[in-house]
């Protein structure tokens, strides 16, 4: 299996590119299950998850194919999908275990063929996770579901009709795959408690390109008068505001001066705001963000993770790290997922100081970290091993850094454009 060695403590300096959203690709090429013409969606991130998928939406009948090129402020790929033919509502465990996001096809293929045979997920092992939410928010619908050796069985064979649904907690996933249910829904559906993430605006201006009539995507209260009927459209994927924290950490952490190109700072005020509290700059510039430290070492501030507009908890491991070599104690708060803690024992292992109380963990800041071999565990958990491999002293080596090509599109070559002394090593 493939590692990362990171020779730590080199200031990272220069630019880096961001590249589109994972989360904000994976539901829109959902969409593309929606529609019989084509959907076309640029910026599109090179990583794992998007390719695994490609091969379910190639399972369900969608043709996929590389178009066009780019233009100068976009990244990633262009894909034209194309489902003309849905061939199967079935989304199998063999490609659903893979990824949770998979579970995303469940209302495109309930909403446009009536029926959806899709496997329970698994994912990240951060938690539970279940997709209750989804299910019951389908039944509102008017779909019959059943849970049946491993699968969500859904039908509607009528189609599905409007309704008002009232979200219980805040779920991304759920709030998207009722969008894209009731868009084509009969009548008038309304989300309340709906996820405010820009990933949901991003899938919702899509969709109304689409044809779909959704308006108040970003707010809690979304209202979509469902249509008979969606069509092709083009699409350029939101920044990914995970990846782009991820560099402000991995520049602050080694008291490097980066700009963040592509990136847009509203996505990410939030994390901007903490970091600014900690003694990081972050400020705009024509072209994305520039990160610099202040001045002299970072300070301690507490972090706790909420829905969008908050601090992310795709970012907390990484602040995790950020923090341990802060002057001072911070306190870090996850609400979002139980067991997100596991980059923890690890940081440890590189002579960070944290300590785990519930869902809190109080970080008191060491004067330097030292390299050590580590594993990752997660995809955010595995990148903020990285961080602090890039922060402290002597060699680093990442195990398992499959977890890491699922959500960062090259991103040893990122690093070591900037000056960080870091190399994939393959096993033949
Ligand atoms: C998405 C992101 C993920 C991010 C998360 C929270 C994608 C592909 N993934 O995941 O990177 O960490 O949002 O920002 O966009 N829950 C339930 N029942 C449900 C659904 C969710 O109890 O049916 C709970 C979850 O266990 C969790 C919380 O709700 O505690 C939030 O989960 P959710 O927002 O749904 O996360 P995802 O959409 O899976």
């Amino acid at each position: 299996m493939d590692q990362i060695r990171i020779r730590g403590g080199k200031p990272l300096t220069g630019s880096i590119a961001i590249g589109g959203a994972k989360n904000a690709a994976l539901p829109l090429m959902t969409a593309a299950l929606l529609t019989d013409e084509t959907l076309t969606l640029r910026n599109v991130p090179v990583l794992a998850d998007i390719t695994t998928l490609e091969h379910l939406l190639v399972q369900h009948g969608a043709t996929i194919t590389m178009v066009g090129a780019q233009s100068a402020n976009e990244r990633g790929h262009a894909l034209a999908l194309n489902a003309k033919r849905v061939v199967s509502t079935t989304a199998p465990y063999d490609l659903v275990r893979k990824m949770r996001a998979s579970v995303l096809v469940l209302g495109p293929l309930l909403a446009r063929c009536g029926e959806a045979r899709v496997s329970l997920p698994g994912g990240c092992a951060i938690g539970t996770r279940p997709v209750d939410l989804h299910v019951k928010g389908m039944e509102k619908l008017g779909a019959k579901i059943e849970l049946r050796q491993g699968y969500i069985e859904a039908q509607a064979p009528h189609g599905l009709r409007g309704a008002e649904i009232v979200f219980p907690m805040v779920s991304v996933g759920a709030t998207e795959n009722l969008l894209m249910a009731a868009s084509l829904a009969e009548g008038e559906t309304v989300l309340i408690n709906a996820a405010r993430e820009p990933e949901i605006v991003d899938l919702a201006v899509c969709l109304n390109k689409m044809g779909a009539q959704i308006s108040g995507a970003g707010n809690e209260r979304i209202v979509i008068t469902g249509v008979k009927k969606l069509h092709g459209a083009e699409h350029s994927v939101v920044p990914d505001r995970i990846e782009t924290g991820t560099y402000l950490m991995a520049a602050a952490i080694t008291g490097g001066d980066v700009e963040l190109l592509g990136a847009r700072y509203d996505l990410v005020a939030a994390v901007a705001k903490s970091l600014e509290g900690a003694g990081v700059e972050a400020i705009e510039t024509a072209t994305g963000l520039r990160v610099r430290r202040s001045n002299g070492r970072l300070t301690g501030i507490d972090v706790m993770t909420e829905p969008f507009p908050g601090f992310p908890t795709d970012l907390q491991a990484q602040m995790m790290a950020l923090m341990s070599t802060a002057e001072g104690a911070s306190m870090i708060t996850e609400t979002i997922f139980e067991n997100r803690f596991m980059h923890v024992p690890e940081l440890c292992r590189m002579g960070a100081n944290i300590n785990v109380h519930g869902a809190s963990a109080m970080v008191r800041g060491v004067a330097h970290l030292n390299g050590a071999p580590v594993m990752a565990t997660d995809l955010r958990a595995s990148v903020s091993l990285v961080l602090a491999g890039l922060a402290a002293e002597g060699e680093t080596i990442v195990n398992r850094i499959y977890h890491l090509d699922r959500g960062y599109e090259r991103l040893e070559e990122k690093l070591a454009a900037c000056g960080a002394d870091i190399e994939r090593l393959s096993d033949e």
